[in-house]
């Protein structure tokens, strides 16, 4: 019966894998999960994962929920790390932010996506645009020493509706304090890292690069449109020299993907690489 057991699990389409720890970024809304990696699990940043769980199940040892998650782990760790949201009515997510370390996560053994640097051909500015856990991918590829020498600068964008939503942030001030200087190419970029809230005003202390004067509520695309993002970053938008990543809400990737339209970007299509890259979340 156990011999049985493990040859249905070798041949599935799945693994079961182990919840290794836990983040709480923002009671009942935000976490992290680490959770054990089939070794024979490999990915690209960027890329996401179909995550399973039993949900009101006769089997509790058969998945029968699936959702997409983007890995926030680096291709090399051990582990592979997950950054969620807790939808309130959601199906999926209130039962993945119930899991505890030692419980059972299901992970499709095919790994998914083109949000991966490898759609751009090389450019000076690489912009990661993210909203609320589109934020995943991004760190993924910030964890992978090659972006770093690709580009001169990266900026990171993180909207979200409260500060207290600005998960990964003392990763990100980490990475901003290690490569902060604007410069010529070395053979690492500087990083700009902008975090904006759209329901309250940012705190300095939240965004230490930030003036006074640009801590106002905002979104993403209000910023875009009134010229604020590239003076907030200090960095120009450039159809030839910038890179960008959208990801996240479908509703901000639409309005950013239109604005930016008018501005001379574009996916790439039929092999001949674009300066734009998006991800809807739902
Ligand atoms: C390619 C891809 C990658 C994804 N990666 C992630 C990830 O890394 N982290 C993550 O939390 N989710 C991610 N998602 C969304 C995830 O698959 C689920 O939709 C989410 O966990 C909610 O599942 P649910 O069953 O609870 O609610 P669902 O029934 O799936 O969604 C209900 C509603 O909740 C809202 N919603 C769904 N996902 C989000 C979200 N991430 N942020 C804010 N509102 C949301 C939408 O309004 C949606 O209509 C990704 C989706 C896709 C397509
Ligand atoms: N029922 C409620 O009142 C309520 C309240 C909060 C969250 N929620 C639920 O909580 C879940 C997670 O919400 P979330 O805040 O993490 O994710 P979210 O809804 O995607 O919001 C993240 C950020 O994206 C911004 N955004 C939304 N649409 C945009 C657009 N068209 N252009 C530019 N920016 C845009 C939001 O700004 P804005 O703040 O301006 O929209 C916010 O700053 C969702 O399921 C949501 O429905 C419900």
């Amino acid at each position: 019966m156990a011999n049985q057991t493990n040859c249905s699990i070798l041949s599935a389409k799945y693994t079961p894998q182990t919840v290794l720890s836990k983040t709480v970024w923002l009671s009942d809304k935000l976490f992290s999960l680490k959770v054990s990696r089939d070794p024979a699990f490999h990915f690209a940043p960027g890329q996401f994962a179909r995550l399973g769980l039993s949900i009101s199940a006769a089997d509790i040892l058969t998945p029968n929920e699936w959702r997409a998650y983007s890995m926030v782990s680096h291709p090399s760790e051990d582990a592979l790390e997950f950054f969620s949201v807790v939808v309130p009515d959601g199906k999926f997510s209130p039962t993945l932010a119930a899991l505890a370390p030692g419980d059972t996560l299901w992970i499709n053994k095919t790994v998914f996506g083109f949000l991966t640097l490898d759609q751009f051909a090389d450019g000076d500015d690489l912009w990661l645009v993210s909203t609320g856990t589109g934020l995943s991918a991004y760190i993924s590829m910030l964890r992978e020493a090659s972006t770093w020498q690709r580009f001169k600068r990266i900026v990171v964008l993180h909207g979200v509706r409260h500060a207290g939503e600005l998960a990964y942030r003392d990763e990100l001030l980490h990475l901003q304090n290690q490569h902060s200087t604007l410069g010529e190419r070395t053979d690492k970029a500087a990083l700009v890292y902008l975090p904006v809230t759209s329901q309250e005003p940012l705190k300095p202390e939240l965004s230490p690069a930030i003036t006074p004067q640009h801590l106002s509520a905002n979104r993403l695309t209000t910023l875009l449109a009134r010229g604020e993002l590239e003076e907030r970053t200090g960095v120009t938008l450039d159809p030839e020299r910038s890179r960008i990543m959208l990801c996240g809400n479908p509703a901000m990737v639409t309005d950013m993907r239109a604005l930016l339209a008018e501005r001379g970007f574009a996916a790439g299509r039929r092999g001949v690489a674009g300066n734009l890259a998006v991800e809807n979340y739902w």
